[in-house]
């Protein structure tokens, strides 16, 4: 069908034309804005889950709903070589300017600004990468200790207070927040929960993937009362039929029921395999309703897309024992798999080859399920190391 007309939207936080079966976690994200809004206390929302599963478009469907209720928001992917201050500060300079309206600062939000400011020089020796310019003098003793927990307390209480002298909330908005190291972590955490007991309306919302429950373990106590842990996974049938259907149905074009239970048999419901599917399926049908054997045909073509995008981006960036490593655990399935068990098929100890998992950890390719479990972060990555490596043999 004419490829011009095709709805779908295969591609890292690429907003799909329908986001399916997420309507519960939208309407609990609403709850707690409006409630931050009404001074009420609320609990600020993390989504966990693989990579492709639809974080990064539901954290902007949330940070939309914010911005519909009269707050400002604070949006930022967590740099991989930046301090997570360096790059809060110039969103912070955006949202209070944005505050500001052209109107003349008052008291509060003229106290955000000088905060702001102290807070940047007071850390500007310890973060060396904050870069800052603003035309407001500092705020002596607000947010210039140079403590980052502290500091950043003081910073965000200003700012909220900024925020409700102009009736808004403040949402601070943080994807790929298991790149946060876990001192910064822990610093923005206590801070958030500072400025929670003064009932101040500001809010949290993150996304990122599985491994940053085990660095919020790692931070304090409170941590599950200050933050809702949200799974965000594979969509069950209906949704993902309706991920597919309601594009299509706009376009006026439609599916066959086999070709949609194949569809759903071969991406397992996983957001981005749905529009990679859907895409591939819509362009090599003739015409609708799009059949099992469009479908079927779609497979290949999908795969073949994704072997030279979203697995490849990830795979290129491996050492050679790295992407040995991942070949051995696509042996053993789909996983999680024990390290031990890992090892094993890799032919060398679990101490030599820690080393290997650790980074694979750190970029972001498995992640440690319990101790000694390991998995890919990647759903249906083993299928994939399989292809790129058909034999797998321990040299
Ligand atoms: N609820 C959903 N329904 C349909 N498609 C979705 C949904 N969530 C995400 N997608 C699609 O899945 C792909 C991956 O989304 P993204 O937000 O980048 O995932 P993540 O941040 O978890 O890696 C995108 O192509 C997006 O359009
Ligand atoms: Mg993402």
């Amino acid at each position: 069908m004419n490829p011009r007309k095709n709805p779908y939207t295969p591609g890292a936080g690429s907003q799909p034309p329908e986001l399916a079966g997420r309507e519960d976690v939208i309407e609990k994200a609403c709850i707690a804005l409006d409630r931050t809004i009404a001074g009420k206390q609320a609990r600020g929302i993390v989504l966990y889950g693989l990579r492709g599963v639809g974080k990064t478009v539901l954290l902007r469907k949330l940070v939309a709903e914010a911005e519909e209720r009269n707050f400002i928001t604070i949006y930022l992917e967590a740099p991989e070589d930046r301090s997570l201050p360096a790059a809060l500060c110039p969103q912070l300079r955006a949202g209070l300017y944005k505050l500001k309206r052209g109107e003349e600062v008052k008291k509060h939000l003229l106290g955000a600004f000088r905060a702001l400011k102290s807070f940047s020089e007071a850390l500007k020796i310890k973060y060396g990468d904050i870069e800052l310019s603003l035309d407001f003098d500092r705020e002596e003793g607000i947010a210039d200790s140079g403590n980052l927990e502290s500091d950043l307390g003081d910073l965000l209480s200003a700012v909220a207070e900024g925020a409700r002298e102009k009736d808004c909330g403040v949402l601070i908005a943080i994807d790929e927040l298991q790149y946060i190291n876990s001192k910064e972590l822990e610093a923005l955490i206590a801070a958030m929960h500072r400025v929670g007991q003064k009932n101040l309306p500001i809010l949290l919302f993150a996304a990122g993937l599985p491994q940053l429950l085990g660095h919020m373990g790692q931070a304090k106590s409170y941590v599950e009362r200050l933050l809702e842990f949200t799974p965000i996974g594979k969509l069950d049938q209906t949704a993902a039929e309706s991920a597919l259907i309601k594009p299509a149905l706009e376009a006026e074009a439609s599916y066959t029921p086999e070709a949609l239970a194949l569809i759903f048999q071969k991406t397992e419901g996983y957001p981005y395999y749905l529009q990679e599917w859907g895409k591939h399926s819509w362009n090599l049908a003739e015409s609708s309703p799009i059949t099992a054997d469009d479908a079927c045909r779609a497979t290949e073509a999908a795969l073949a897309e994704l072997d030279a995008s979203f697995f490849r981006v990830r795979f290129d960036r491996l050492k050679p024992s790295e992407k040995k490593y991942l070949r051995a655990m696509a042996e053993l399935g789909p996983g999680p798999h024990r390290s031990g068990d890992v090892a094993e098929q890799y032919g060398k100890s679990i101490t030599t080859v820690a080393p290997i998992r650790s980074s694979l950890i750190a970029k972001g390719m498995v992640y440690s399920i319990s101790h000694g479990e390991t998995a890919f972060t990647v759903p249906l990555f083993e299928a994939y190391m399989k292809r790129v490596f058909p034999s797998f043999s321990t040299e």
